[in-house]
């Protein structure tokens, strides 16, 4: 897709959006609620007209404005998966699965042949006579799946597919759509406000902000170590966010009287503005002889780690520890006191958006 502009009367969602996916790639488009993701995929599957740009699909172009080029949906050979109307009610398995062929006018022998293979794919095998709702819902979106694969099994496009599962069934859903992609190599375009689905299942990962922009498409390791602004930052796991200032020579959290944590002005701190601190919770170790001092309000058990919730001056602060880290009797109790230092911390301007 480059330069697409699409407006709904007045508001302008998408400016000038441009994305590239390669072959075979499951790229994951995640943002806020209301950013243009849906937008974005309409475009590219052709229900919607953009103002401007142009759309290729395998080198194919389906969509140009300049040169008066617009391929309808049926055509553009794309399947897709969508939430809201995942799958016709009133439709058989079959014919659910069936319908976008019989829109092709493709041969009756043929639809057969084509409905057996996504059934088997999708392990839907033996269901054709069912009824959605003698369905489970994790079976429905399989069947969304199979109904996806019969449009293409080259290019699929998932528009919060799973996000009515149940977390379980969300993951194994999760990981079959990766192996039906890795034994098809389907090019998938997986859209969800689930950031964390998008790490787990996606090669890349292309955010956008509230404007509809994109502000980094990276894979899941750069969104976490290099996040290209406090948007990522806050958007990608859990984050504290802590001011900071400069206080006679030293570093300070700006809490209360200021908390002096650095002597020297640390790395990454942005002249001329308000800081703040982005820090991983995994970041924040624990240390007696830190000069910031917290204390443990609350201390939850997650199995492979501690989450804990410690209170600096009016602050509260997440930190975490891995079970292995504890292992060494240094288990915090509620109420205790304790020391903090700070591992990776990022400074972004305090003006800036954030989640
Ligand atoms: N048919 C429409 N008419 C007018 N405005 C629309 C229409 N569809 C979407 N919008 C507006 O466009 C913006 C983007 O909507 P879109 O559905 O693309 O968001 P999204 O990123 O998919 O959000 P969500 O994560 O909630 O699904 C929103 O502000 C929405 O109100
Ligand atoms: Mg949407």
């Amino acid at each position: 897709m480059e330069h697409i502009r699409v407006s709904y009367g007045s508001h302008t969602v998408l400016k000038d959006f441009s994305l590239t996916v390669e072959p075979g790639e499951i790229v994951g488009i995640v943002g806020p609620s209301g950013c243009g993701k849906t937008t974005a995929i309409r475009a590219l599957c052709g229900f919607l007209n953009p103002e401007m740009g142009e759309i290729t699909v395998n080198g194919r172009t389906v969509f140009s404005k300049k040169e008066r080029v617009n391929v309808p949906p049926e055509n553009r050979k794309i399947g897709i998966v969508f939430q809201d109307y995942a799958v016709w009610p009133h439709m058989s398995v079959y014919d659910n699965v069936a319908y976008p062929l019989k829109k092709r006018k493709v041969p009756k022998a043929e639809i057969a042949k084509r409905v057996s293979y996504a059934l088997e794919q999708s392990h839907m095998t033996g269901y054709e006579n069912y009824m959605p709702s003698q369905l489970s819902g994790g079976q429905q979106q399989r069947v969304a799946i199979a109904r996806a694969l019969t449009s293409s099994d080259d290019i699929i496009v998932m528009d919060e597919p799973i996000t009515n599962l149940d977390a379980k069934l969300r993951e194994e859903m999760l990981v079959e759509i990766r192996l039906m992609q890795s034994r098809l190599n389907t090019t998938i375009i997986y859209i969800t406000h689930d950031q964390e689905a998008a790490m787990q299942l996606c090669d890349r990962i292309v955010i956008m902000q509230k404007d509809g922009s994109i502000c980094q498409i990276g894979t899941d390791e750069d969104m976490i170590k290099n996040p290209a602004n406090r948007f990522v930052f806050s958007f990608i796991g859990v984050s504290n966010f802590i001011p900071v200032v400069e206080k006679s020579g030293s570093w300070c959290l700006d809490i209360g009287e200021g908390i002096p944590y650095s002597g020297v002005r640390p790395k990454g701190i942005l002249p001329g503005v308000k800081n703040v601190m982005g820090i991983r919770p995994m970041d924040i170790i624990f240390d007696d002889e830190s000069p910031v001092r917290g204390t443990i309000e609350q201390s939850v058990f997650l199995g492979s780690l501690f989450n804990y919730f410690v209170r600096v001056g009016d602050q509260e602060l997440r930190v975490q520890r891995s079970t292995l880290d504890s292992l060494d009797g240094r288990e915090y109790a509620e109420g205790q006191e304790v020391g903090l230092r700070f591992l990776n911390e990022k400074y972004y301007n305090a003006e800036e958006e954030r989640v």
